[in-house]
């Protein structure tokens, strides 16, 4: 079965070919970085009129590159949710009408279970039942996965997510949009020990975590650099770096818990926080301590793309699962309400 994926639900517009026989044969993706750039942050409207102007020439290199025509398609999946409504609007919609005049099926996809089973378009790829790590801008849980379609939620954000903590923070210290990579990358500048701070919720029993307060302390720390006149370049990396390990370590000891908790031994990371290089190698050593495996997707198919849409379209599509002619998007979508299969 071969299925066009379309992912529209933020900044990035991705499309991908995806056969059930032999695997990915072809992903573009057209990143909105710059147009939102000077705003600080995604701009609703922008992104959607940016997704109208390219979904279908990003959609027909898809298909010349993995050597398809359209009529072999057997179906269309798209993300539904959870995102910026007009911006799935886009892709829902655009998918549909392909799928109707094509007469194929169409799919709506859950763009965290695209996250979450992204590891899973990897030769290595993890068997279940697993522990997935799910960080992005907008979600961070922990969830006990069994199959396709059941997660059973074992933690989550109280307020921020991880990666919406590190875009905030990265504001707050002057740095550009978006804030994840840019924190990262200064913070490899960082002297570690400057700084000391808290990890949140880690003294307390279960797998919630809570972001705002360590970014609060952030800002705090850099308001006092600067009223004693030391905030300069190196501070300010410091400071980074301390945020930076503060979320790791949150992060790899609520994964710890969540391991030893249910005696699962598979750990997947997935979602945009998962590109963070620091947070792969505190999972990476404590799997080895805990005798258990880490397996997370490249780092391209850790932010937004299509290939992980067509991925779990083509799952859901082989199944039986589809779409009728109503186009349904949902800004806020519960992983746990999706159908097994
Ligand atoms: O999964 P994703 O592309 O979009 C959502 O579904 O939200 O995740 C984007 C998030 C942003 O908050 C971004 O700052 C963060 O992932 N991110 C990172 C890194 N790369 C992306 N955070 C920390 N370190 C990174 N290297
Ligand atoms: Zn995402």
């Amino acid at each position: 079965m071969i299925v066009l994926g379309i992912e529209t639900s933020c900044d990035e517009t991705g499309l991908a070919v995806y056969d059930s026989d032999r695997g990915l044969l072809a992903h573009t993706l057209h990143s909105q970085i710059k147009l939102h750039a000077e705003y600080g942050g995604v701009v609703p409207e922008l992104a959607s009129r940016d997704h109208v102007r390219y979904l279908l020439p990003l959609a027909e290199q898809a298909l010349q590159q993995a050597g398809v025509s359209k009529h072999e398609l057997d179906g269309i999946a798209y993300t539904a949710g959870p995102g910026l409504i007009g911006a799935l609007m886009v892709g829902a919609s655009t998918g549909r009408a392909l799928a109707m005049t094509l007469g194929i099926p169409a799919i709506a996809v859950h763009h965290m279970e695209g996250h979450l089973l992204a590891p899973m378009l990897e030769d290595a790829a993890p068997d279940f039942p697993f522990i997935a790590l799910l960080v992005s801008g907008g979600h961070t849980l922990l969830a006990e996965v069994q199959g396709i379609g059941q997660y059973q939620i074992l933690g989550e954000s109280l307020d921020d997510a991880a990666g919406e903590a590190f875009d905030k923070t990265a504001k707050m210290l002057d740095l550009g949009y978006p804030g994840g990579p840019i924190l990262a990358k200064l913070a490899e500048q960082g002297r570690s020990g400057q700084y000391k701070f808290p990890r949140p919720m880690v003294d307390r029993p279960g797998l919630d975590f809570s972001f705002s307060g360590l970014k609060t302390f952030t800002l705090n720390t850099w308001q006092d650099a600067k009223q004693a006149g030391s905030d300069d370049e190196q501070t300010r990396a410091d400071i980074a770096l301390a945020f930076e390990e503060a979320v790791v370590d949150t992060l790899m000891i609520k994964c710890r818990r969540a391991l030893r908790e249910t005696g699962i031994k598979t750990l997947v990371i997935a979602g945009g926080v998962g590109a963070n290089l620091r947070l792969r190698g505190a999972l990476q050593a404590m799997v080895e301590k805990e005798n258990s495996a880490l397996f997370y997707p490249r780092i391209e198919f850790c932010t937004d793309n299509g290939a992980m849409i067509a991925h779990v379209g083509c799952l859901r599509l082989q199944a039986g699962q589809q779409e009728d002619l109503q186009i349904n998007t949902r800004a806020r979508w519960p992983i746990d309400e999706l159908e097994k299969i």
